[in-house]
């Protein structure tokens, strides 16, 4: 990940961090991080929101929001393509942290390494429990009590990497699926800002695939 006790990535606590948010679909997560950047004091703005699908609704909501937004295909391309128009895009817009707010798209080893440290990711399950798709129908197929939500930074691997902060969701008797992502989405819309703001602090230390919060 990083260097053993150094920040991941080189974030330094101080100035205001530019921050990309990358989306494909409803972009509640990402509404929350545009809600939270507008608090005076926190520590990251959110400089640009890209899609990889023109039809991802969050879009709407980062315009209304007044923040830049970018379209770049995913269908179709090749992985490497599009992750270098991807970086491109990123680095036109001065970002220095990734937030991956339900973007369902698997990026290169290379791309993820060339933002290694500087890149997060929300995941609807205490991980490692239950990483990739259909989450919530699989927790309850289970029979698990509690469920919740993981922020962690991004590594090759689908829904890996060291993890930052989590929540726990009690799964209610006889709860369908949809009911649960929307008790978990609430607390998702709470922790993705106090992550990205221990990042952009410069307050997160990885040492041996564990983050410690300073
Ligand atoms: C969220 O529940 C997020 O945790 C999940 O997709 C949803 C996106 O909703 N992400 C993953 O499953 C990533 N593996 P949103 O577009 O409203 O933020």
């Amino acid at each position: 990940m990083s260097q053993a006790g150094t920040t991941p990535g080189g974030i330094k606590p101080g100035d205001i961090k530019p921050v990309g948010i990358l989306i494909s679909g409803r972009g509640s997560n990402m509404a929350a991080l545009i809600e939270a950047a507008k608090q005076p004091g926190y520590p990251a703005r959110i400089a640009v929101v890209i899609a990889n699908r023109a039809d991802a609704e969050g879009l709407t909501i980062a315009q209304a929001a007044g923040i830049a937004t970018e379209v770049i295909p995913s269908k179709g391309k090749e992985r490497a393509a599009f992750d270098a128009e991807l970086d491109a895009a990123l680095k036109r817009h001065g970002i220095e942290i990734v937030c991956l707010a339900g973007f369902m798209r698997l990026l290169t080893p290379g791309f993820v390494e060339g933002w290694q440290g500087r890149m997060i990711n929300i995941h609807p399950s205490l991980l490692p429990a239950f990483k990739g798709t259909r989450v919530h129908e699989r927790v309850i197929e289970s029979g698990t009590r509690i469920t919740g939500c993981s922020v962690h930074f991004v590594v090759p691997e689908m829904d890996e990497g060291p993890v930052i902060l989590q929540a726990e969701v009690p799964v209610p008797d006889g709860v369908t699926p949809e009911q649960l992502a929307d008790l978990v989405l609430l607390e998702e819309h709470k922790l993705y800002p106090q992550a990205l703001r221990l990042l952009a602090e410069g307050k997160l230390r990885v040492e041996d695939n564990q983050v410690q919060v300073q």
